[in-house]
C-alpha cells in the first residue's frame, strides 16, 4: 500500500465520522467508539482508549476502552498528572513515546496494573475552546513499529472530531433539560402535572389511556397509594375532546357528607345555616370537561344513591332546590381501597360500583417498573436542582443502585420526595446514597419479588443480573456475553426484550 492509498483511507474514515456527528447526537458512546476504533485502525494500534476529564473531581475516567484488557481498564480512573494521559491532560499537549520504559511518566501507567505494558503510546488532548476536556491514546503500534509524526497529526484531527461530538452532546442534552423544564413549567402553569414513564407496564397503560381518552365512558382509576391514579387522570382529560374544557377535582373522603354534597352539587341561598347566597356545586363547573371523584372508595353511602344518579342521567339538584341541572360531563373515578372488598362489606352500592367500573384501569406500584424509578428519579433532580438553584447534576452509580432495589411502598410521592430531599441535602454535583436516606429500608429480595408471578420475578432478576454484568463490562456486549456464557446475538435481544438500559450521567454530564 503506497502512501497515497492510506491517506485515502483516513481521509475516507474522516468524512464517515463527521457525517455521523451531525447525524445522532443522542448516543455519543457509540460515536466516540467508532472514532477510537478508526484512530487505532488507522495508526495501526493494538489497544486505545478515550478518557474524560470529570470536572468535579478533576479525574480522568475511562469512557472507552478496546483491546485485549478493555474491560479491566475500564474500571480505573487516573489522577490529573497520572501517567501518560493524565501528563497530556494536565498540560493539554500531545504526547508521542516509542520507548517507554525511558519515560518516567509511563512508570505508573494503567497498562502496568492490567498486565498490558506498552512500548509505544500516542497520546492526544481533546479540546473545546481550548480547554482539554479529556485524552485519547492509542497504544502499541502493530508488528513492534514506532508511531511517526504523521500517526500523532491523525490522531489530533480525530481527537479533534471527538471533541466536537462530545460537545454536540453534551450541549443537545442541555437544551433538552431546558425544554423538559420549561414544558413542566408550562404544565404546571396549567394546573396540571408532568407524566414522566420508560417502562413496558406504562407504555400499555398509556395506550389504553390513548383508547378510553376520546371516548365518553366512566373510567374507574385504580392502584396503591402514590402511583399516579391524579396523573391518569389528566391524561384521559387531554386527550379527550374536552381538553379545552375544565378539568374539575373533587376529593371525596376530605369533607363530612353534609358539605360534600353542596361541595358537589351546589345549594341555594338559605339551604342551610352557612349558605347566604346561591353557588355552584363541582359538577356545575366541570360542564364539558371532566370531573375527577378521587378516592370514591371513601364516598359517603348517603351520597352514593345520588352519585349513581348523576352517573346515569348527568341530573341532580342543588342542596335545597327543588329544579333540576343537567351537565355535561365526563366522569373519572380513581381510589387505593379495595372496591370489591367494600362491596362486600356493604360500604359501597355495589349497583353505583357497576356504573364507574366500565373501565377499570390499574395503575402498578412503582417497584414493579425499574425503568420508571431511573427517569422519574432524575426527572425530579432536575426539577429540585432547578428550584432549589443547586448544581446537582444526577445520582452516582451507588445511589441509583439503592434506588433501584428500594421497595418505594409509598410509590412515586415517596419517590419524589427522597429526591427532594436528597437535593437539598447533597453536598456534591451528584447525589451519594447517603443522602437518600433509604436506610435500612431496601427491600430484600423476598419483598422484590412478592406478589409476582414467577415469570414477572425471573424476568425482574434477569434484568438486573444483566444490567449489573453490562456495567462491568462498560456495555461491551462481546465482553459480556463471554462472561455470561451465552451468544452475542442472544443477549442482544435480552437487552431489547426486557427494555435493559444503560443509566444516564456518566459521562455526557
Ligand atoms: N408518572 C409520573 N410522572 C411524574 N410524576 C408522577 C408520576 N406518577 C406520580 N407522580 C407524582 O407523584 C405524586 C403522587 O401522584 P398522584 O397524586 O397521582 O398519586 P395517586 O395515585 O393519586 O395517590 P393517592 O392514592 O395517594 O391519591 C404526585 O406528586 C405526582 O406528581
Ligand atoms: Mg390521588
Amino acid at each position: 500500500m503506497g502512501l497515497a492509498q492510506v491517506d485515502l483511507d483516513r481521509f475516507q474514515t474522516l468524512i464517515e465520522i463527521n457525517a455521523l456527528i451531525n447525524s445522532d447526537f443522542s448516543d455519543l458512546r457509540a460515536v466516540l467508539k467508532r472514532i477510537v476504533e478508526s484512530a487505532m485502525r488507522l495508526t495501526e494500534g493494538e489497544a486505545s482508549s478515550l478518557l474524560l476529564v470529570n470536572p468535579e473531581n478533576n479525574k480522568l475516567y475511562f469512557e472507552i476502552a478496546l483491546g485485549s484488557k478493555g474491560p479491566q481498564v475500564q474500571q480505573f480512573s487516573l489522577e490529573m498528572g497520572e501517567g501518560i494521559a493524565g501528563w497530556v491532560a494536565q498540560h493539554n499537549r500531545s504526547l508521542m513515546v516509542n520507548d517507554t520504559d525511558e519515560d518516567p511518566r509511563h512508570m505508573r501507567d494503567i497498562g502496568r496494573k492490567v498486565g498490558y505494558p506498552a512500548s509505544s503510546i500516542l497520546a492526544v488532548p481533546m479540546r473545546v475552546k481550548d480547554r482539554c476536556i479529556g485524552v485519547i491514546e492509542i497504544l502499541n503500534k502493530r508488528d513492534g513499529l514506532m508511531f511517526d509524526e504523521d500517526d500523532l497529526q491523525w490522531l489530533e484531527i480525530f481527537a479533534n472530531q471527538a471533541a466536537i461530538a462530545i460537545q454536540n452532546a453534551r450541549t443537545f442534552q442541555q437544551v433538552r433539560n431546558e425544554v423538559d423544564l420549561l414544558q413542566d413549567q408550562v404544565n404546571t402553569d396549567q394546573g396540571y402535572h408532568t407524566m414522566v414513564w420508560a417502562s413496558p407496564a406504562m407504555g400499555e397503560e398509556l395506550q389504553l389511556v390513548e383508547r378510553v381518552a376520546p371516548t365518553e365512558s366512566t373510567v374507574l382509576i385504580l392502584g396503591e397509594s402514590g402511583v399516579g391514579k391524579e396523573l391518569i387522570a389528566e391524561q384521559i382529560h387531554l386527550k379527550s375532546n374536552r381538553a379545552k374544557h375544565p378539568f374539575i377535582r373533587v376529593n371525596c373522603a376530605a369533607l363530612p357528607a353534609a358539605l360534600l354534597e353542596s361541595e358537589l352539587f351546589g345549594h341555594v341561598k338559605g339551604a342551610f345555616t352557612d349558605a347566604v347566597s346561591d353557588r355552584r356545586g363541582r359538577f356545575e363547573l366541570a360542564d364539558r370537561g371532566t370531573i375527577f371523584l378521587d378516592e370514591i372508595g371513601d364516598l359517603p353511602l348517603a351520597l352514593q344513591a345520588k352519585m349513581l344518579r348523576v352517573i346515569q342521567e348527568k341530573t341532580f339538584e342543588r342542596v335545597g332546590a327543588s329544579e333540576s341541572i343537567t351537565v355535561d360531563v365526563r366522569i373519572i373515578a380513581a381510589t387505593n381501597r379495595d372496591i370489591e372488598a367494600l362491596v362486600e362489606e356493604g360500604e359501597f352500592r355495589s349497583d353505583l360500583y357497576y356504573r364507574l367500573n366500565v373501565l377499570p384501569l390499574s395503575i402498578p406500584p412503582l417497584r414493579q417498573r425499574p425503568e420508571d424509578i431511573t427517569e422519574l428519579a432524575e426527572f425530579f433532580l432536575k426539577r429540585f436542582a432547578r428550584e432549589t438553584n443547586k448544581h446537582v447534576t444526577g445520582f452516582s452509580d451507588e445511589a441509583m443502585e439503592a434506588l433501584l432495589s428500594y421497595n418505594w411502598p409509598g410509590n412515586v410521592r415517596e419517590l419524589e420526595n427522597a429526591v427532594e430531599r436528597s437535593v437539598v441535602i447533597s453536598r456534591h454535583e451528584r447525589v451519594m446514597p447517603e443522602d437518600l436516606l433509604l436506610h435500612g429500608n431496601e427491600g430484600p429480595d423476598a419483598e422484590r419479588y412478592q406478589g409476582k408471578s414467577l415469570k414477572d420475578s425471573i424476568n425482574l432478576f434477569k434484568r438486573q443480573f444483566i444490567r449489573r454484568a453490562l456495567d462491568r463490562h462498560g456495555w461491551n456486549h462481546t465482553e459480556t456475553a463471554r462472561e455470561l456464557q451465552i451468544q452475542r446475538s442472544y443477549l442482544s435481544k435480552l437487552v431489547k426484550d426486557l427494555h435493559i438500559k444503560q443509566h444516564k450521567g456518566d459521562s455526557s454530564q
